[in-house]
């Protein structure tokens, strides 16, 4: 099965930040609130993103991905795969040369991974261009948002549709506002749509962290279009810990050991509101009806006989985000792509990330979060 280069799989990466790793085991065992615990992780880069304070794992996260220095969507080249030329689909015998014909993309590029907007680029900007154009209110001028852009592929190919099929002056009072975490990837936005003269008075970028809603200013009551393409998956999770399967779950963090070289995980009881409100709402998504008590004595003597520790990642990032869109955007439609299912994960937990590396055009996944390697600027 070629995991990693089917464009489905491969934009799963939730966690493209851990593109340089290295290979340790992670066996989370039991320990007891506030304990340090998992096996001591000798990892010279990551341990740079914890100061003298604990972390919570998003924050970890975060840093990983985005510290302006060393986060890995903060290098200039390679933090989002850009294809070099369009597949030529047209010239394509069916499934298996699609296939064949990723294979060769992956083995060429040392990029780890392809997202679908750059895979059947121009086509899937197109597709989103005429899904807007057939749904929108034209009586009011277009604005678009774009949360994420990557390249700016998807800014590009939006522009150069409307600029082609919608009515001239839908094309001429448009907005496309790009909001862009990494100032490498804002650069690039610019540098992409800046290729059509005419786009460029209508595209803007502000580099700012989405999240924050301080960023967003007043609530605008105009209707618009918000578009996020495999970013609400990238965001920073929160980890969850459970000694066995009664007790109750506690909030993750990370600290730094005395060596200052070794980072393991510090278990609190649930304080975060962000992450109490995240696990209410997946509780709630999964409600079932409550055990009866034979059946909470029989957990009781099963967890006591048979300890399983638990480990849970929470989408806080998703939810803050959304929370903040919605907030600041009410009247807004949303444009949303991202996956529901990652292949052959490593990491334990429910909804545990996938974190790999390519070498030599060979991916590879790794045992532990916490290997995350920033970069070396
Ligand atoms: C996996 S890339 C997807 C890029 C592009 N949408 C695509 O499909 O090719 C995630 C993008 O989201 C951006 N991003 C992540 N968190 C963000 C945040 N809090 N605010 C704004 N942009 C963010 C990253 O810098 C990057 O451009």
């Amino acid at each position: 099965m070629f995991r990693w280069r089917s464009p489905r799989l491969t934009a799963l990466r939730r966690t493209p930040a851990a593109k340089h790793l290295l290979p340790l085991l992670f066996c989370p065992h039991q320990v007891g609130p506030c304990e340090v615990s998992t096996p001591p992780l000798h990892a010279p880069f990551s341990t740079r993103i914890v100061g003298d304070e604990p972390v919570l794992v998003r924050d970890f996260i975060r840093s990983a991905l985005y510290d302006p220095k060393h986060g890995y969507f903060s290098q200039r080249s390679g933090s989002v795969g850009v294809l070099e030329s369009s597949i030529k689909f047209n010239k394509l015998e069916g499934r298996k040369d699609y296939i064949k014909q990723l294979d060769k993309i992956y083995r060429q590029s040392d990029i780890s991974w392809f997202t679908p907007v750059e895979l059947f680029k121009p086509w899937y900007a197109h597709g989103i261009a005429e899904a807007i154009m057939r749904t929108a209110n034209f009586s009011v001028p277009l604005k678009i948002y774009e949360i994420g852009g990557g390249s700016g592929t998807c800014a590009k190919g939006i522009m150069d549709y409307m600029k082609l099929n919608a009515p001239e002056r839908v094309y001429n009072s448009m907005t496309y506002i790009s909001v862009e975490i990494s100032p490498s990837l804002a650069k690039i936005q610019r540098e992409t749509v800046g290729e059509v003269l005419s786009h460029s008075s209508k595209f803007r970028v502000e580099c700012r962290d989405a999240t924050d809603r301080s960023g967003w200013g007043d609530c605008q009551e105009q209707p618009c279009w918000v578009i996020m393409l495999e970013v609400l998956d990238n965001l920073p999770h929160d980890l969850i810990y459970a000694e066995n399967q009664i007790s109750p779950w506690m909030e993750v963090w990370i600290e730094k050991q005395n060596d200052r070289e070794t980072l393991t995980e510090l278990y609190k009881p649930l304080e975060d509101p962000l992450i109490k409100n995240c696990l209410e709402i997946m509780n709630s998504a999964n409600k079932q009806a409550s055990p009866s008590s034979v059946r909470l004595i029989a957990d009781t003597l099963w967890s006591k006989i048979f300890p399983r520790p638990r480990r849970c990642w929470l989408p806080t990032g998703c939810l803050k985000l959304l929370e903040v869109v919605h907030d600041a955007l009410p009247k807004m439609s949303l444009i949303a792509s991202d996956f529901s299912y990652l292949p052959d994960v490593r990491i334990p937990g429910e909804r545990a990330p996938l974190v790999s590396t390519k070498k030599d055009g060979r991916s590879s996944d790794y045992n532990s979060y916490l290997d995350a390697k920033v970069c070396n600027s």
